[in-house]
């Protein structure tokens, strides 16, 4: 077993494990990838403020986020495709949240279905929902959530048309993803990968069954998307939605303080400040930089999270003492998966716990509650 110390180390493990068409799936952004570079680099433009002689015993990063106890404030994003990227991938990846206890997210476009994870986990998950151009599929989708017991319904707001990564059209990412002619050459080396394959259940997309046929170029993802996706997603049907589901809402995808007021307004427990890691508009700022603003904006009448470029716990402390109440990793995570299934997620979270915890020591902080801005130095430019 390697040494991993770091989130680096499993990235670097997943790369030479996966097939290309998976590893760029996750690991790109929309057209120039500005957005997405700068959701790290804006991380590292903050320092911290070190502080000594405070003392550090009987520390803590136990918190709650939208009222449920978790370990540290981090959940595991939505993150379609986990399927593919290792064999049952979202049930080893809920199985590991559930074990180090943070929330995990399932997504409706996972490859294990809702009932898939339900019946391989105890604790509840989250589920996150796309809405289609279905109002019956988009009904059912969300009593399947209630039925299998799911304690939040997140609401992606950000993607109601795909933003293009160049990498998933020149790879031929399809819907079902299925490998193509080129992509065989690359697999034929990839055999720990292909050997988990052909043990999975699924190959396709658990929770859409009978939604994937019928397009008119089903040898590309985005054009999937783009047939069967809602573009018409408003503040209306967010607030049907949410009647629909009666439950816990988070709404993630905001990055601009009018749309935070808007999530506020319409009654949602928290927001998630995401930029889609990157993935949707290129030349959007990145999620740390919105922070502030809605934070001060909102922050007393909503919950407010954060994702998008969070690689360590130092990030996660950094956005907490901003003032978020949560955050939520993806590529941290699927790195992990990737890498070596439910043990890489499972030590994904160690490594930012570890980070988390040492990192609020340094600063002079005992508990998640503790941290503030005063531990922050943000460069003036900062929003
Ligand atoms: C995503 N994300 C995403 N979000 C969502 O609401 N539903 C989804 O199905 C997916 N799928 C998905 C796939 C992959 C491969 C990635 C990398 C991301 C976005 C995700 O939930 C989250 O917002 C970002 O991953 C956060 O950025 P970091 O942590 O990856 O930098």
């Amino acid at each position: 077993m390697p040494v991993i110390t770091n989130i680096e180390d499993l990235k670097r493990i997943y790369r030479r494990r996966a097939p290309k068409m998976f590893y760029d799936y996750a690991e790109s952004g929309s057209w120039t990838e500005q957005t997405f570079r700068e959701n790290t680099s804006d991380f590292e433009q903050i320092r911290l403020r070190q502080r000594v002689a405070v003392d550090m015993s009987g520390r803590s990063t136990a918190t709650q986020m939208i009222g449920q106890d978790v370990a540290m404030p981090v959940a595991l994003a939505p993150v379609g495709l986990c399927g593919m990227q290792h064999a049952d991938g979202e049930i080893l990846a809920a199985r590991a949240a559930e074990k180090f206890g943070v929330p995990f997210t399932l997504s409706t476009m996972s490859i294990c279905s809702i009932e898939d994870v339900a019946e391989n986990t105890s604790a509840p998950f989250w589920f996150q929902i796309y809405t289609l151009n279905d109002d019956e599929f988009n009904r059912n989708i969300i009593n399947r959530a209630k039925a299998a017991g799911c304690s939040a319904l997140v609401i992606t707001v950000d993607l109601q048309v795909l933003g293009q990564r160049h990498k998933d059209l020149k790879n031929g990412l399809s819907a079902p993803p299925k490998p193509t002619l080129a992509n065989w050459l690359d697999l034929s080396t990839k055999w720990a990968w292909g050997l988990g394959m052909l043990q999975t259940k699924r190959r396709e997309f658990g929770n859409i069954v009978g939604h994937v046929e019928g397009v008119s170029d089903p040898s590309s993802l985005s054009s999937w998307t783009a047939e069967k996706f809602d573009p018409s997603l408003d503040w209306d049907k967010v607030r049907k939605l949410m009647d629909m589901w009666g439950g816990k809402v988070i709404l993630k995808g905001i990055l601009d303080v009018e749309d935070a007021v808007r999530a506020a307004e319409v009654g949602a427990d928290a927001i998630v400040v995401s930029n889609h890691g990157g993935r949707q508009l290129d030349g959007a700022m990145s999620s740390i930089r919105m922070l502030r603003p809605i934070i001060d904006a909102v922050g007393d009448r909503i919950e407010v999270h954060l994702d998008s470029g969070i690689r360590s716990g130092q990030d996660v402390l950094k956005a907490v003492a901003m003032g978020a109440k949560g955050t939520m990793i993806g590529r941290a995570f699927v790195y992990g998966l990737g890498a070596m299934g439910e043990a890489g997620v499972t030590r994904a979270l160690e490594v930012i716990h570890r980070e988390l915890d040492v990192s609020m020591a340094l600063c002079g902080r005992r508990h998640v509650g503790d941290l503030d801005r005063d531990v922050l130095l943000i460069p003036e430019d900062f929003e």
